[in-house]
């Protein structure tokens, strides 16, 4: 069975593969997400700055906090731990940061290159425990592919 999430990896390679511009490819992913995945309220992604620090980068949704320092809240684990995060519900993660106080679930997958974080995913919903551990895989594959963009000039 093709689910929704394979079919928006599909997608995903077909939009960015001929572009060498990470930053728009990155626009145009977090656009395909928050269009195909349904009940979400911000999708986007933060890209690593020096020192260790998460910086707003393209998304799709409300205005959201420019800057994370890794450690910190959902993002900043996955960028300082470079594993998958699966959150049913914000309010219960220790030093979760709400820039949108409608969020209530997330997923953040770290997009590792030459061993560094140079960037995560952030994927929010509204909704308590939107997210199955099927979903979070499937993000964490677009994570992935997004590794074999084109990082030079990113810190990569
Ligand atoms: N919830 C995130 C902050 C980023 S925004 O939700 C867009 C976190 O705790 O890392």
């Amino acid at each position: 069975m093709v689910t929704l999430l394979d079919d928006m990896l599909k997608q995903a390679k077909a939009l960015t593969e001929d572009e060498p511009d990470v930053i728009a490819n990155l626009a145009n992913i977090s656009a395909l997400i928050y269009e195909q995945m349904p009940r979400l309220n911000w999708v986007g992604f933060y890209l690593t700055r020096e020192p260790e620090m998460l910086v707003l980068g393209p998304f799709q949704g409300r205005v959201a906090c420019v800057r994370i320092p890794f450690g910190q809240g959902v993002c900043g684990t996955a960028a300082a731990t470079q594993k998958l995060q699966r959150v049913a519900d914000v309010n219960q993660f220790a030093g979760h940061i709400a820039c949108d106080s409608a969020s209530n679930s997330e997923v953040v997958a770290p997009i590792v290159v030459n061993g560094k974080t140079v960037a995560v995913l952030d994927v929010d919903s509204p909704e308590l425990d939107r997210f199955s551990e099927q979903d979070a895989q499937g993000l964490a594959a677009i994570a992935e592919y997004c590794q074999q963009l084109n990082w030079a000039g990113q810190g990569a």
